[in-house]
């Protein structure tokens, strides 16, 4: 029997929450398939632990925490922050086997990343750029949400914004979007799309953004740098300056955005399941840092953006489990989606059993 081909490599970091959703409680979250339970010690050091007791797999995130140790709600065996049992009911040995998994966790850019794989493997340089989530210069905050859909449908819609036109047109879309060039770039663990609209009319957000912080109300060049890095992050640059101000890079050298505004948009996800993910998104700007309610109405309308992409891309799921046999027709916007899809298609490839070599026999 053929097993299907997993959707997601496990030897990579995942977010599974944002900090400040780890304290003093118990936090249940599937990660590829992995049920784990997350909580933070008395140190402020993360634990993430199998959800399945080893006695009879009752999950332990129905139990509680005790100090540093989760209690299993059922008969109470405890475990510490390495999974292993360090009490059980009406017995003084312990059984040296009784112990549930402890995933390879590390805090960063205010994100708690775990690695589903193998541990020995859980190298923390491999874990994405994400620093404009903590960096002084920038100022920002986002959300997770849970989106009815397979992870890469969510790649998909990030690596193309043409559908910022249709589906976000009150807000961030407009025609030029859909109408400007783009050069799609790639290396070994990223793919870049990059498009610059010059001296167009601002759409509605980015033209209360500069006018705000600028005082500008002019035309703009706007840019939209969307990267995206392997496993499943794509960090977004996005922003416009004064029309002809300078931003726009010619040849070496880089342009000048200082009559401008950027943000970045930062989104990381997380397949839970094949039809389910976790998505970790941010706004971070580096102007009027210190304008706190700033901050909150970004954050909201961001949230309002992205529920217009929740509601399409679960469409589109339900749409592919209606039609099985379908498959999708590429176009040329799909360049830099593609180039994502291959380099997660080649991460898992790189985990699937070597297929075993048959010797063929002679004929005697
Ligand atoms: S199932 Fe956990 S202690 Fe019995
Ligand atoms: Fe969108």
């Amino acid at each position: 029997m053929n097993t299907p081909t997993p959707s997601f490599p496990l030897n990579a970091w995942y977010a599974a929450a944002y900090d400040v959703d780890v304290g003093r409680a118990l936090l249940p979250r599937t990660v590829c398939k992995q049920k784990m339970v997350l909580h933070r010690t008395a140190a402020g050091q993360i634990a993430a632990l199998e959800d399945a007791c080893w006695q009879r797999l009752v999950p332990l995130s129905m139990g509680r925490l005790e100090g540093d140790e989760v209690v299993c709600g059922y008969h109470g065996l405890v475990y510490n922050a390495q999974g292993r049992c360090t009490q059980m009911p009406s017995q003084e040995t312990l059984n040296p086997s009784a112990c549930v998994r402890a995933f390879p966790v590390v805090e960063r850019h205010r994100l708690a990343w775990v690695w589903p794989g193998d541990p020995a493997r859980a190298d923390p340089a491999l874990i994405p750029d994400m620093h404009w989530n903590d960096d002084p210069a920038w100022a920002g905050d986002g959300k997770m949400i849970r989106v009815h859909c397979d992870y890469r449908l969510v790649v998909d819609n990030l690596m193309d914004l043409t559908h910022e036109t249709f589906v976000h047109g009150c807000s961030i879309g407009k025609r030029a979007v859909a109408e400007a060039p783009f050069v799609a770039t790639h290396g070994e663990r990223s793919a870049t799309v990059t498009r610059w609209m010059d001296n167009i009319d601002a759409p509605p957000f980015w033209a209360g953004q500069i006018r705000h912080a600028r005082g500008y109300t002019g035309k703009v060049d706007r840019w939209q740098i969307i990267r995206f890095d392997a496993q499943c992050t794509v960090n977004i640059d996005v922003g416009v300056a004064e029309a002809g101000g300078g931003a726009v890079p010619r040849g070496d050298d880089p342009g000048d955005r200082s009559r401008g505004v950027n943000g970045y948009v930062l989104n990381t996800i997380t397949p839970e399941t094949d039809r389910t993910c976790l998505y970790f998104w941010a706004f971070a700007r580096n102007y009027c840092l210190g304008e706190q309610r700033l901050t909150h109405e970004l954050r909201e309308g961001v949230a309002g953006i992205f529920r217009e992409d929740e509601l399409v891309l679960e469409a589109q799921q339900r749409a592919m489990d209606e039609h099985p046999d379908r498959e999708f027709h590429n176009l040329n916007i799909d360049a830099g989606a593609l180039w994502a899809r291959r380099l997660i298609d080649a991460m898992v490839a790189r985990e699937r059993p070597a297929t075993p070599v048959i010797p063929i026999r002679r004929a005697a």
